[in-house]
């Protein structure tokens, strides 16, 4: 009933954090998801979870020293991140996850990048992927609580992109929030400002275009809460369709409902033939020369390691082009496959890599990998 009445709404404006009634529903998912409170007067809803983080990030881009406010990024990390750091005139301080360690995140390696950014900026906010986009890691209760003590050393402003957050195929592994770990960890750590992203976009869904998404943000100054929802105001809305999918999504059939029984059966279908690629694309990566891909156990990428010969990087030095874009250019022309170089997403220098979505159902993603097989072949053959 509420649905119908919200469909024949979409014309019309909502108020701006959006429409209270799918607030308290977003507020009521995320109590059940973390068995924590939560306030929907902390939730705002938003046109996917990217103009979330573009609001969000505004928060931190003022300078209180004179240097430019320095957000940390992972390294690979999800461009949008080093997009709006740029857009926004502040300082990017990479940290990057560590491949040895199926891209964790190393607390060591966060120290040493605040420590040498300090020179350049004035560190205010972490940015966190999880699960990864495109490492595929999903952290564990531990790795959050160290990556929130941290936080806390050094005042940093917490933005938990969890978007991937029903894209967990390991058996025993779970998605934590960094709410629910931030608040079971009590004081002072639960006075931390943090921002968690969730999106239509993603999980078992899909509905990107309609451009659903919601934010949780706790901890915020009043004074700075009042300002920001002011922000908010002057983009009027959300999509009012994306703010009903949200609505659905957090509000899923329940047991007693006529469709909860095809409701299951299509999530866990989903679910499941993604955990399956996931596995078939680490395995296969792993069985082709030349390539190394650490375990995919959450999101919907996999981002292997490609062994480029020497040959390969001076022509591609030559070309006035990375590595790895040569590499995803001769792809594209020998086999057909289009995909993307890792230097789209930052990776230690000296390493390349590339990333490919295993969206595309398990036949397709055979085609695509045996095609990649030949063509590594071919490619390695070509060069060495
Ligand atoms: C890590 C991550 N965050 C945010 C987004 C953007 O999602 P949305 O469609 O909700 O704006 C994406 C999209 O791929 C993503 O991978």
């Amino acid at each position: 009933m509420f649905l119908c009445v919200l469909y024949i709404l979409t014309g019309a404006y909502t108020a701006s954090p959006g429409i209270d009634v799918v607030r308290k529903q977003v507020a009521k998912y995320i109590e059940k998801r973390d068995a924590k409170y939560s306030d929907y007067e902390n939730v705002f809803l938003s046109n996917g979870a990217t103009d979330g983080v573009r609001a969000v990030m505004t928060l931190v881009n003022h300078s209180t020293t004179g240097k430019p406010p320095g957000v940390m990024i992972p390294i690979p990390q999800y461009p949008l991140f080093s997009a709006l750091v740029q857009e926004y005139g502040m300082y990017q301080i990479d940290y990057f996850l560590d491949e040895e360690n199926d891209w964790a995140i190393d607390v060591k390696e966060l120290r040493r990048a605040i420590r040498e950014s300090r020179k350049h900026c004035d560190p205010r906010m972490l940015v966190v992927i999880n699960p990864g986009n495109p490492s595929g890691f999903v952290l564990s209760k531990k790795d959050i609580k160290d990556i929130i003590r941290f936080a806390y050393e050094e005042s940093l402003f917490i933005l938990a992109d969890e978007v991937y957050q029903f894209n967990v195929y390991e058996d025993g592994l779970h998605f934590y929030s960094f709410k629910k770990i931030l608040t079971e960890m009590g004081p002072p750590y639960n006075e931390l400002e943090l921002a968690s992203f969730m999106s239509a976009s993603k999980g078992f869904m899909g509905e990107c275009g309609s451009r659903g998404g919601f934010c949780e943000i706790i901890n915020l100054d009043p004074g700075v809460k009042k300002m920001f929802w002011k922000y908010i105001s002057s983009h009027l809305c959300s999509s009012t369709i994306g703010q009903a999918m949200i609505y659905c999504i957090t509000n899923p059939p329940h047991p007693n409902e006529p469709s909860y029984d095809k409701f299951m059966k299509e999530k866990t279908a989903i679910l499941q033939s993604l955990k399956e690629r996931a596995n078939f694309v680490t395995k296969t990566f792993n069985s082709i020369k030349g390539l190394e891909c650490k375990k995919v156990v959450g999101a919907m990428y996999a981002f292997p390691r490609i062994f480029i010969p020497q040959k390969v990087i001076e022509k591609a030095k030559g070309m006035g082009i990375e590595p790895d874009e040569l590499y995803g250019l001769e792809l594209l022309e020998t086999v057909g496959v289009c995909i993307i170089p890792g230097n789209q997403f930052g990776q230690r220098p000296g390493t390349y890599h590339f990333r490919m979505t295993f969206l595309p159902q398990i036949d397709d993603v055979k085609i695509i990998l045996q095609r990649i097989n030949k063509f590594q072949k071919i490619f390695m053959e070509k060069y060495q």
